[in-house]
């Protein structure tokens, strides 16, 4: 049985299988609608959620499953004192699989090791969220054709934002994949990433903060809200909230072919008037999420085996 912490719980062989089965789904809808009938996937959200958990409970359904779950620590017994540990003893005689959503770093993995069933972290504080990045892998590959020899521009908070972390250790291990870091710089990625996963792997990346100067460089633009409930004081994000705002007018400096992604929810650093531009592909994002999860399911559940070759 495995789990999925963080996206290099998976090789690039196994990430690359994933991406290829959600290609076959896009391509047939309804081809797994019956595969996993009798399955149950319990979402387990302690922290606000819209695309994650709607997603997964989606693509449970598209298989053929049922879900269950709650969307907030107030609805369960985490208001009443139970630990992660307890809950999950309990989840895994009630669901074959459960997706787990965490405001404190490290929740879903405690979960994971008290579980007899797989565990897919949901994002964990300001952590890691490994299925966002296999939905953004599922996007670019299959928007771009490639997932190598790209300039990934990541802008906003790199500080808090848990996709960004887990979108930068899995590009790193693809080839000729280049990084410009655009944030004020209180929001800089963490030092954890910049040491052991951008320079001890020899990755070209820069640190800016005028999004206008790197934008004409771009193959994709990764547009990030700024995380105001990691912040300590309301000031402080009040100040840096409107750090970045893409607009129709910036768009014009940005290479034709430019994907630009959002993990969503948007606040304000997009514009609704970049929507109707051909580049912006932040809803189709979302979308993609829906098929990159089926595939993951149908993997952990092991009711297509060879997926782990
Ligand atoms: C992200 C998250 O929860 O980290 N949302 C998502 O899952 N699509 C991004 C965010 O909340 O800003």
């Amino acid at each position: 049985m495995r789990h999925l912490m963080n996206a290099l719980d998976l090789s690039v062989s196994e990430i690359n299988n994933l991406i290829a089965l959600a290609e076959t789904i896009i391509e047939e809808p309804t081809r797994y609608s019956e595969i996993c009938k009798g399955k149950k996937l319990a979402t387990c959200f302690y922290e606000p959620s819209t695309r994650t958990r709607l997603s997964f409970e989606s693509a449970m359904l598209n298989l053929g499953g049922q879900v269950l779950g709650f969307s907030s620590a107030d609805s369960s017994s985490a208001s009443k004192g139970e630990s992660v540990s307890d809950t999950i003893r309990v989840i895994s005689s009630y669901a074959d699989i459960c997706a787990m959503r965490h405001p404190k770093e490290g929740a879903p993995l405690v979960a994971s090791m008290h579980s007899s069933i797989p565990v897919i972290n949901a994002g964990d504080g300001g952590h890691n969220h490994p299925t966002q990045t296999l939905t953004d892998l599922l996007t670019i590959k299959n928007m771009k054709g490639h997932l190598d020899n790209l300039t990934i521009g990541m802008c906003g908070d790199l500080k808090f934002g848990r996709t960004v972390h887990s979108l930068i250790e899995a590009m790193v291990r693809y080839s000729n994949v280049k990084f410009v870091l655009i944030s004020p710089d209180e929001l800089k990625i963490p030092d954890y990433l910049r040491k052991d996963t951008l320079d001890s792997n020899g990755i070209d990346y820069k640190e800016v903060n005028i999004l206008e100067d790197v934008l004409p460089e771009l193959d994709i633009l990764y547009m990030t809200r700024v995380q105001r409930e990691r912040f300590f004081n309301e000031e402080d994000y009040i100040r840096l909230k409107d750090s970045f705002i893409l607009d129709k007018r910036k768009m014009k400096l940005a290479p034709e072919d430019m994907l630009v992604l959002h993990p969503l929810p948007r606040v304000n650093e997009i514009s609704t008037d970049v929507d109707d531009d051909p580049r912006a592909a932040y809803f189709k994002q979302a979308q993609y999420g829906v098929y990159i999860r089926m595939a993951l399911i149908m993997t952990l559940l092991e009711v297509i085996p060879e997926c782990w070759k």
